[in-house]
């Protein structure tokens, strides 16, 4: 049976003091409150990344980093690479999401560099896809997200796309408070699920842990949640306050 997940994205908030406090908090409502059946992963900045790991039960709660180099090690200044991400205990590594595609310009090129680094490594990927407004004003989102599935993971043999977990989250939706409703959600993840039923076979796209992120919160986890085809939450804003982020663990 696919995975129920929920993982965190702190993106560039915390400073180290504060990000082991709030992984404590996490660590221990986990611990005393959080459903078993759910994976708790939390995405942090590089330089808390060890710390973390040595905050959290992490038979519990996994580590991500948010990123890693697209090149294994060299003179790159500056880059973090997936195996240094791997050295200090993180099992995960979110990819592809829509702010780094966005201000830092990764490509589709870029990201299955990142994404084969990351699978050598033994790292999880938590692969992002997902739309512009315009492009779902346009209802275009299915093309969309499509394509950038076949430009990178769908490009991927099946041994390593059984590893990945997907998060849709689209772009509208991110930090904008405007979640997508239940019903849109559970379209497009179906969607996703079809085409990876197309590309992988039927049990692939079983087994396969599809997350929606955008505005989620304890309020609406419920109803995202309950669709057959929502996996779980990849989970900004609201994954800075621990006990929001166990709400929406608890939201299945
Ligand atoms: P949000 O961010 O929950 O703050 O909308 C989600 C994300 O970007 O992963």
């Amino acid at each position: 049976m696919r995975k129920k997940i929920v993982a965190g994205n702190w993106k560039c908030n915390t400073n180290l003091q504060e990000g082991i406090e709030l992984a404590k908090s996490v660590n221990e409502l986990v611990a005393k409150k959080a459903a078993d059946d759910v994976v708790v992963v939390l995405g942090v900045p590089f330089t808390h990344l060890t710390n973390v790991v040595e905050s959290v039960n992490t038979e519990r709660i996994g580590v991500a980093a948010q990123n890693c180099a697209a090149e294994a090690d060299g003179a790159f200044t500056g880059e973090v690479s997936a195996s240094m991400v791997k050295s200090t205990g993180a099992t995960y590594v979110i990819l592809g999401h829509s702010e780094r595609r966005e201000y830092y310009g990764e490509t589709s090129e870029v990201l299955n560099k990142k994404l084969a680094l990351a699978l050598e490594n033994g790292l999880t990927p938590i692969y992002c896809c997902g739309e512009p407004l315009e492009v779902r004003e346009a209802d275009v989102q299915n093309d969309y997200v499509k394509k950038q599935l076949e430009e990178t993971i769908f490009k991927l043999p099946e041994s390593d796309f059984r590893k990945l977990v997907i998060a849709y989250e689209p772009i509208w939706a991110i930090g904008t408070g405007k979640t997508a409703t239940a019903g849109q959600a559970q379209e497009i993840h179906e969607f996703i699920r079809s085409i990876i039923a197309e590309k992988f076979g039927k049990e692939v796209a079983e087994e396969t842990s599809i997350l929606y992120g955008g505005s989620a919160k304890p309020g609406n986890a419920k109803e995202l949640f309950g669709n057959k085809d929502v996996d779980g939450g990849l989970i900004g804003g609201a994954a800075l306050k621990a006990e929001d982020f166990l709400g929406i663990i608890n939201g299945f």
